[in-house]
């Protein structure tokens, strides 16, 4: 609960960077979610924003709020884009796609004029790595890229449903969650090395995008750091 009201906070605070008739990208993840929520509440009150979605489920969300969501291909700006992340170095490096949305989050968030994450502070690291970096493998040969990727030393497990069936991306693929934590590379290194594997889109590390972080506090305080 008190993660939801760390996450509440960030999410809340980023508003005071949305002005009249910007382009919002929206993010996707819970804390995202937030922000949608808090950004319809401000439309109702007299805002005028358009919106790009990174997701089909934020999309839906604001839509239900009677956001304007446009194509991102219909826009030529996008003035801001507000997102969450799943591990944020001191330099932040992030690992994102938690939600399997990172393929669209990094062509949303490298489209746009400055990006804000806004996070709950347990995803302060000091080295990313502690969670699994998330791949975005398309369906055919996937089996095979997955044994390139194992020789050239990165296993991992693919993203399941709770049925068991195989988790599908907003881009038809699937997601191969690769363990990080015990390779010596660099991310920028695991990262190339991953990105040269035939049949992988992206992974899930995202560097030199983030302009601002908000970070949100248990206790409903935050501080954004630039
Ligand atoms: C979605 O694919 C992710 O990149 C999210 O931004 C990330 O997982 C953060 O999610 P929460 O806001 O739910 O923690």
């Amino acid at each position: 609960m008190s993660q939801e009201k760390a996450k509440k906070a960030a999410a809340a605070a980023a508003l005071q960077f949305i002005k009249s008739n910007m382009t919002i990208g929206l993010g996707s993840g819970s804390t995202s979610e937030f922000f949608i929520e808090e950004l319809i509440k401000k439309t109702k009150s007299g805002l005028t924003i358009q919106t790009v979605s990174s997701s089909k489920r934020s999309e839906a969300l604001a839509k239900k709020g009677n956001i304007l969501v446009k194509n991102i291909d219909e826009v030529t700006n996008i003035d801001l884009t507000i997102d969450g992340a799943d591990e944020i170095d001191p330099e932040k490096k992030m690992i994102k796609g938690g939600g399997g949305a990172h393929v669209r989050e990094k062509i949303l968030a490298t489209s746009s004029q400055k990006m804000i994450v806004i996070i709950d502070e347990t995803k302060q690291v000091k080295t990313l790595g502690e969670r699994a970096l998330p791949v975005e493998i398309i369906e055919y040969g996937h089996l095979h890229t997955e044994k390139k990727l194992n020789i050239a030393g990165f296993k991992g497990v693919w993203r399941k449903n709770t049925d068991g069936s195989l988790f599908i991306t907003d881009n038809n693929n699937y997601i191969y969650d690769v363990t990080i934590k015990s390779l010596t590379q660099k991310p920028e290194e695991i990262h190339s090395q991953i990105l040269c594997v035939p049949g992988v889109v992206d992974t899930g590390f995202f560097f030199k995008v983030a302009h601002t972080v908000i970070v949100g506090h248990p206790d409903g305080s935050y501080e954004i750091i630039n």
